[in-house]
Order: structure tokens, then sequence, then C-alpha cells
């Protein structure tokens, strides 16, 4: 048993393997078919994960008036010949005319581009750039990196400013990933994330479609573990909070210290207590204005028997942390008062 099963799915929904189901990548998708009708070179980059295979897989399924020939340069067979493969899509017209190559040449794909050999990187550009004999409709390579090792500048130039790059998602776009890939019967279990674990989750993914699947695999993982028939995620309206998203990760060996939740920031503000939030300064101002009411720098200095520059450091150190509040103007400068928050802080102790 997995979670996914025990979810009633057949197949895990956050599988990272390639998919053509993309999302926010249909401007990236329309660049590259039209390169393609145009018969040019095309240079796709972006990090692993990012969605390269993904997109050219979509528009060999997409295009089906072209014949593609896709190679992942890093698995290709020894014994790879680049003439036989091009002549292997010649079509049944082709054949009994007795062609020896198609008559409509094929777009050539190469994936994990940096792994190709340089004299096969010459042999394909050879075939697409002879205008007589042009055995290659278009070439499209993807690698992560956007520098290219294995060609030379005068390809590069030709290439120009052919290139598109997978940017990483914004969260908009990934929450609609995660919501589709989690649909069951109309409705999904991306809404068992509360807000926070889901931007967790987006944090610590980086914007990262490939990390963002695995690592919200993780927390289904977790929980089927832990809790197997009685998961709280198969109950209706169970959410999973940051907290428990971030020991999962951390467990994991993944860090999420950077990110900081809204709800933890209010917590940590009113978790405190007027005598450990304040230095011993300022609680004197405070305290003084608790007793005397709005008050001006000078009024407070001669209260409280501290020096008015100092007075107003410690009044401007208090407005950043929400202690005082501007209260008006008199002839004599401005006044300060006790902030609500502050006041609410005396009332705990
Ligand atoms: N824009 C996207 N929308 C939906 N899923 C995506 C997107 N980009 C990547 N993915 C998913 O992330 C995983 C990794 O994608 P993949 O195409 O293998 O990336 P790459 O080839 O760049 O390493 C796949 O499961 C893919 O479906
Ligand atoms: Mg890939």
């Amino acid at each position: 048993m997995t979670w996914f099963k025990q979810l009633k799915f057949v197949e895990n929904p956050l599988d990272i393997r390639p998919s053509t189901i993309l999302i926010g990548l249909d401007e990236e998708e329309e660049r590259l078919k039209n390169h393609i009708q145009k018969g040019e070179v095309c240079f796709i980059n972006g990090l692993t994960g990012s969605g390269k295979t993904s997109l050219l897989k979509k528009i060999q399924e997409a295009m089906k008036d072209h014949e593609f020939i896709y190679l992942d340069a890093h698995d290709l067979p020894k014994n790879f010949n680049l003439e036989d493969e091009l002549k292997s899509k010649k079509s049944i017209f082709d054949k009994i005319t007795f062609k020896e190559w198609p008559k409509k040449p094929p777009v050539i794909i190469i994936d994990e581009f940096q792994e190709t050999d340089r004299n096969l990187v010459l042999k394909i550009r050879s075939k697409w750039e002879n205008p007589i004999q042009k055995r290659i409709k278009s070439i499209i390579f993807a690698q992560i990196s956007h520098h290219l090792h294995n060609v030379t500048d005068s390809f590069k130039e030709r290439i120009g400013n052919r290139t598109i790059t997978l940017s990483p998602l914004d969260s908009e776009n990934l929450k609609r990933m995660l919501s589709a890939r989690l649909l069951k019967r109309k409705r999904s279990y991306a809404d068992r994330f509360a807000d926070e674990a889901l931007n967790m989750l987006i944090y610590s993914s980086g914007g990262n479609p490939r990390r963002f699947l695995e690592q919200a695999d993780l927390v289904f993982d977790f929980h089927y573990q832990r809790f197997k028939d009685i998961n709280p995620i198969i109950k209706e309206g169970y959410k999973i909070n940051h907290y428990a998203v971030k020991e999962i990760l951390e467990l994991n060996g993944i860090n999420c210290e950077g990110f900081k939740a809204k709800t933890d920031v209010k917590k940590k503000s009113t978790g405190d207590t007027f005598e450990t939030y304040f230095t011993e300064n300022e609680k004197k101002v405070l305290n003084f204005l608790i007793q005397k009411g709005p008050s001006t720098y000078s009024q407070i200095a001669l209260g409280i028997k501290i020096k008015k520059a100092m007075v107003k450091r410690i009044v401007q150190g208090l407005k950043k942390k929400n202690g005082v509040k501007l209260e008006g103007r008199t002839d004599q400068g401005y006044t300060w008062n006790v902030s609500p928050h502050a006041k609410r802080m005396t009332v705990k102790i």
C-alpha cells in the first residue's frame, strides 16, 4: 500500500517523470512551435525539473504534421547513426517512390545537449544548413546550463536570440499544478495543505516544479507511513499545517529556516511579555507614558531623568517595536503615547 493508493489514485499523481500536462508555459510552447515551423535552430535551457523534457514531449504530440527524432544525448546508443535515423523517417510514399531520404525532413530534438559529441553536432548542423540537400528541418536542443560548450561560435551566432529559458514557476502556477495533480472526483487533495503550509513548500522548492512535486510527495508519504489506517489526510477538511511540513522536510534534510510564516510573526510579538520584550530604558519610558499620558521628548527626559537625545533614541527604538505611537503635536513638539499593542502586553502581566 502507498499513500496514493490509500487516496484511491492508481498511480502516483506527484510522479516527477516528464508529463505533457504543463502549466504556465504556453508562451514558451508557442515560441518553440514557431521556430520549428520556420525551420530554425532553437535552444532551450532551465534547471533540472523546470520542464524541458516535458515541453519537448508536448510539442511532439501537438505537431502531428511533423516528423520528430528525439535524442537523449545522455544515453545515446553506442552505434547511433544519424543518416540511418533520418532515413527511418521515410513515409510510405517515399518508400514506394524509392526516395533515399524522406521528402519531408524531420525535426531533430537533442535533450541533455551538453553531453553531445562535437562531431555529431557538426553533422547535424551540416544536414540542416545545406540548402540543396536539407535533410533536417529544424534543430531543437535542451540542456540545464545556458552556456554552450560543444558548439562553435558561428553556430552560436546562428542560434541568435532563439533561446528559451524555463524559469521557476510563480506561486499561483505551482498551486494550480498541485491542484490539477491531486484532483480526485472533482475535488483536489491539494486543499489538505493549509495556506502557510503551501507557502512553505513553494519557498523550499524555490519555484522548481520537480522539487515542489517531490516535497509534496514527502509530506503525503510521511502521513501515510506514520498513521496508516488512521491517516488524517483521508478526512475531508483536515489541514496539514506548516509546522508539520517543516518537520517533514527537515527530516529529509531540506532546510526551510528562511521561511517566515505570517502567523509566526504575529505569534512572536504577542507571545512576548512586557517584561522581556522591552529593554530597561524602554520600560522606563513606557511606564512614564502610562502614568502621565501623551508627552514630548523633553517631558519624558525630565520625568525619568535621562538626556533628551537619549530619550529620542529610545522612543525611535520603541516605534520600531510598535511600543509607542505618535499622539499629536504641541508647541513644544511631538507628543508620544503608549501604543495599544504595548498596552495589551501590560494587561498580561
Ligand atoms: N510548468 C510545469 N507545469 C506542470 N508540471 C511541470 C512543469 N514543469 C515541470 N513540471 C513537472 O516537473 C517534472 C520534471 O519535469 P521535466 O520535464 O523532467 O524537467 P527537466 O527535463 O527540465 O528536468 C515533471 O513531472 C513535469 O511534469
Ligand atoms: Mg529532462
